[in-house]
């Protein structure tokens, strides 16, 4: 059957795929596919292997055709496919999750130190050759041992960014969520705190929601106002989860100490002014990618599609 790949990938999904005996074809650019290529490409495929860079609406899933089986996201989020419209069309959508939990919650606990310790600014001032000789004031960084962790969503990736700064810093661990989660706290020790609570109170705020209607802009100006003056934000999560416009009006006005940031609301446009702040760390959405972690995606994804082509069910199915 026919498989199309909406960028190139690492190995071994292509071959696993090939070796199921699928044809597949791959979009040649190493680049985000344009969305006339994306409705061109689908047309007459089985099973669409995507990135969370494409929007997978109706009018994809149209354009594929009534044969496709399988919508397989390359990513653990997919908040850029359709779920209504392919449950509606009987399509099966998967995503890759647990693989990248390790790569996402030390990138973040890497992120969290960076931005205390003020890192990349530091890096940043020397290879501009301003370093003039050691001083009692140069980069003064925020104290990180024993102090207080929030971290909103206690999915797979918060719990081992808990245990990580449990383990490593000693950090107190406040936890939010929209229910009180057990086998979080059994694991990390986290107390659980209404979001407003635990942003009055954490020195650092990791995110680690999924992009929901009701998780757009949870971190916002009314959100910015109940932190610490002296708190960071670390988001590796998902873009929207924080109005980022107000994340530019709170870094310019001292609301909070900084941020560290991997995605962003419009990827990969940034607000207006966010590039100019020395407060902030901007990575490109980069946490998954580790070298392991993207070749256990990509099996992980062409696990999926061959499940789904066999008639079966596929290991990652988010729905229908
Ligand atoms: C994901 O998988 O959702 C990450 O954001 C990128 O790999």
């Amino acid at each position: 059957m026919k498989v199309f790949v909406t960028q190139p990938i690492l190995e071994p999904g292509i071959s696993i795929l090939k070796k199921a005996g699928h044809t597949v074809r791959v979009y040649p650019k190493d680049a985000i596919i344009p969305r006339a290529e994306l409705l061109k490409g689908v047309r007459g495929v089985h099973a669409i292997l995507s990135m969370l860079t494409n929007r997978i609406d109706s009018a994809v899933l149209r354009a594929a055709g009534p044969q496709l089986k399988i919508v397989a996201n390359y990513a653990v989020g997919y908040d850029n496919i359709d779920l209504a419209a392919a449950k509606k069309r009987g399509v099966f959508v998967t995503n890759t999750p647990e693989v990248l939990t390790e790569s996402v919650a030390v990138f973040t606990y890497a992120l969290l130190l960076a931005i205390a310790k003020r890192i990349p600014e530091a890096d940043r001032f020397v290879r501009a050759g301003k370093y003039r000789g050691w001083g009692p004031k140069l980069f003064l960084g925020a104290a990180t041992l024993g102090r207080t962790l929030g971290l909103v969503g206690a999915g797979r990736i918060g719990s081992i960014v808990a245990q990580l700064a449990k383990g490593g810093l000693g950090m107190k661990l406040l936890y939010t969520d929209v229910k009180r989660n057990k086998k979080f706290e059994a694991a990390t020790g986290a107390t659980f705190k209404t979001l407003p609570a635990l942003l009055a109170a954490a020195d650092y705020v990791t995110l680690h929601v999924p992009l929901l209607p009701s998780t757009r802009h949870l971190i916002g100006t009314k959100q910015f106002k109940m932190m610490k003056k002296t708190a960071f934000l670390i988001n590796t999560a998902r873009g929207p989860v924080v109005d980022e416009r107000a994340l530019v009006e709170a870094l310019k006005t001292k609301q909070i100490a900084g941020a560290a940031i991997d995605v962003y609301e419009f990827e990969p446009k940034l607000a207006p002014g966010l590039i100019k702040l020395e407060n902030i760390i901007l990575t490109p959405h980069m946490a998954s990618a580790g070298l392991e972690t993207r070749q256990r995606m990509s099996e992980l994804a062409a696990t999926n599609i061959i499940q789904a082509l066999h008639g079966k069910k596929p290991p990652h199915l988010i729905t229908p």
